[in-house]
């Protein structure tokens, strides 16, 4: 029987496959995960891909910015990273992930701190509703005018207000900003920073939590989503 806490693949199960490619977003799926947490940009020629990094060269064998090349430069890119058995692993569009998740909670990361990406919201929204999956998605994105963004365009859905460093009192800044859920890094996940985002209705996603003992605090502390890197591992903490 699962848990309270739920489980999100950060990037798919990329502990074990090239992060957001169909391959780690499958292999997630099958090891039981509830979720999946993954990145979007804009390509030149305004298409949505799932990646994370602005730049190629970590994660496939292109080069240069994402935002500068069209869709069909990135579909010719290896994306797998170097993993072995993945060779020719593909970047996928947002298209392609959300037909291939049904039934979970999927969370879109905009990745839109580096690069503004102009018309991200909009595009993401679209999707979203085509794909008729707006009963399962939360929006996510380290930049905070993106999320007040969204909400201007009438976003339906919950989002999700992402930081890095450990903030005070973040519970209050994020009802202030109007989202409806924190995503706080794991080493500022305290017990009180649950307690009071819960008394306030709001849900708690923690990144990025792979360890055994990490998962068993995380849940002990009833966080609302663990995003973590291997789903099977997670899933044998929390049940
Ligand atoms: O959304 C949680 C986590 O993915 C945020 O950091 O850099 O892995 O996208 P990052
Ligand atoms: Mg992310």
């Amino acid at each position: 029987m699962k848990g309270v806490t739920e489980i999100w693949g950060h990037r798919g199960a990329s502990a074990y496959a090239p992060e957001c490619t169909l391959p780690a977003f499958e292999l997630a799926l099958e090891q039981g995960a509830d979720g999946l947490e993954f990145d979007v940009q804009l390509t030149r020629d305004d298409q949505v891909v799932v990646i994370h990094d602005e730049t190629l060269e970590r994660t496939t064998d292109g080069t240069g910015w994402v935002a500068d090349h069209s869709l069909a430069d990135l579909r010719a890119l290896d994306a797998s990273a170097g993993m072995a058995g993945f060779a020719g692993t593909g970047i996928p569009t947002l298209d392609e992930v959300l037909e291939l998740a049904g039934g979970v909670t999927l969370n879109i990361e905009l990745k839109n701190s580096r690069m503004r990406y102009k018309g991200l919201e909009e595009r993401v929204l679209q999707i979203v509703a085509d794909h008729g999956v707006g009963d399962r998605v939360v929006l996510s994105s380290f930049n905070h005018y993106s999320l007040r963004h969204l909400m201007q365009l009438g976003a339906p859905y919950p989002l999700g207000a992402l930081y890095s460093d450990p903030l005070f009192q973040p519970w209050k800044y994020a009802r202030r900003l109007g989202v409806t859920c924190l995503h706080p890094p794991l080493r500022a996940t305290r017990r009180k920073l649950v307690e009071n985002c819960h008394a306030l209705g709001m849900r708690v996603h923690v990144w990025t939590v792979n360890d055994v003992p990490d998962l068993e605090r995380m849940a002990g502390l009833g966080v609302d989503a663990v995003i973590t890197n291997n789903p099977d591992v997670a899933r044998s903490v929390v049940g």
